[in-house]
């Protein structure tokens, strides 16, 4: 068979085309998700033995596919060796075929892709946390064969189960925000009940999650978003306090003088004062940093003393300039978090798979539309999250 149809599932389960189509980035055009992605037939990949071949019904669209066909702030052609990237690191789909040393999983079942990809020999893969394994990966994005294809290669421990309630669009939507948002809550800032939060983004892919996740560790989350047409869905998520980020001139910029300084620290302090209006005159314990570089001065400042910032991205800039003072004599700490390992991924699909979480789906794309997706992600013009539907037959 030299390739199948977009938008079906070949009644031979198990048979395996040559060819894909795949949204391709190649190095020559990176860029702009519209000059940059564009679809391409390539050759479906082969499998080494603990790897899986899954159709994808569906996939979900991530600021790292942004980033991957930008080539900034790095070049994906520098993380990999392939001729070209096929990016996403979301789907869900069915097993279509596995490498001969795979047990756990079997062709015909229906999955959630986790991205986190690691080496499964090394001692940290084996005692203490993948994510710490010197080989650690994430799939889609520092190696290609992606979600944004008729197949996708992965290893066999990515694989959870796909809750059976979700359609397709839908279970491909949580996984990467979900489950970095568990490990930077209930792993790293180990957030306890009655904890205040303050979640940076709170409409956006990892917000929709800290905020139930909040929830159901009985903290308070206050959101913040930067128009009111978001206030109903974050409210609907859990949060306990809502702000509107564009009141306030609190934002960082590299080279300011001493008067824009003095002005940013002000609206801070009255930012804070917002804050504590909204719990019971409580600084927040924890925030939930992945903004970078224009909030980042901000959330060390509010933080209360000996609380916590936990950090998974930067979307406005890497380069982080804030007054350590406040972090050594308030005494508080810094944690990096990146995505999850494969027992976070799994505790945390446990939730969607009993509906404790649910996916907040904002719109879903045709495959052809896949860059078009990625160029309203880029320019924050959506909420929640975007999916693309591949195999899927219907939406
Ligand atoms: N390390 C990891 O494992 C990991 C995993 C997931 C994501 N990330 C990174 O985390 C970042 C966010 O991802 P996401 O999926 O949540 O993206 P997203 O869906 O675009 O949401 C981010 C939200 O941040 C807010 N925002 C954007 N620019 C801002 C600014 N200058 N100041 C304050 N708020 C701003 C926007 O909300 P408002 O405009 O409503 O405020 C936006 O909805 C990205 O950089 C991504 O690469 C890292």
């Amino acid at each position: 068979m030299k390739s199948i149809p977009l938008h079906t599932v070949p009644t031979t389960l198990g048979e395996t085309p040559e060819m894909m189509q795949a949204i391709v980035i190649r190095k020559e055009r990176e860029g702009e998700p519209m000059k940059s992605m564009v679809v391409e037939e390539v050759p479906v990949p082969e499998l080494g033995p603990n790897e899986v071949l899954v159709l994808v019904m569906a996939a979900g669209v991530n600021f790292n596919g942004v980033w991957a066909g930008q080539g900034k702030p790095v070049s994906v052609f520098r993380m990999h060796k392939e001729p070209y990237h096929i990016a996403g690191s979301d789907a869900s789909g069915i097993v279509w075929k596995v490498g001969k040393e795979v047990r756990r999983w079997k062709v015909g079942d229906e999955v959630v892709i986790h991205c986190n990809q690691s080496c499964g020999q090394c001692p940290e893969c084996n005692g203490y946390d993948p994510m710490a394994c010197s080989e650690q990966k994430i799939w889609g994005y520092e190696t290609s064969w992606g979600s944004f294809a008729q197949f996708t290669k992965v290893q066999a421990q990515q694989l959870v189960h796909k809750p059976t309630q979700l359609g397709w669009e839908e279970a491909a939507s949580y996984g990467l925000t979900y489950f970095t948002a568990y490990r930077m809550l209930v792993g790293r800032a180990q957030v306890k009940p009655g904890d205040n939060v303050l979640v940076w983004g709170a409409a956006g892919g990892l917000g929709i999650f800290a905020l139930q996740i909040c929830k159901i560790l009985g903290a308070n989350a206050i959101a913040v978003v930067s128009s009111p047409d978001k206030y109903d869905l974050v409210k609907s998520l859990g949060a306990t306090g809502v702000i509107n980020r564009k009141e306030f001139a609190f934002g960082f910029k590299p080279n300011e003088t001493p008067a824009e300084t003095k002005k940013r620290m002000d609206e801070t302090k009255r930012l804070g004062a917002e804050i504590r209006k909204l719990t019971d005159g409580r600084d927040p314990d924890v925030v939930f940093e992945h903004v970078g570089q224009e909030t980042f001065p901000a959330s060390v400042f509010l933080c209360k003393r000996f609380g916590k910032i936990v950090i998974c991205g930067a979307t406005s800039g890497f380069d982080l300039s804030f007054d350590v003072r406040y972090l050594w004599m308030r005494q508080k700490e810094i944690l990096g978090s990146h995505f999850a390992n494969a027992y976070q991924a799994e505790r945390a699909n446990e939730l969607v798979v009993s509906g404790k979480i649910k996916p907040v789906l904002d719109q879903v794309f045709d495959f052809a539309e896949t860059a078009h997706a990625h160029q309203l992600m880029m320019e924050n013009k959506h909420k929640g999250k975007l999916g693309i539907r591949i195999q899927a037959p219907n939406p």
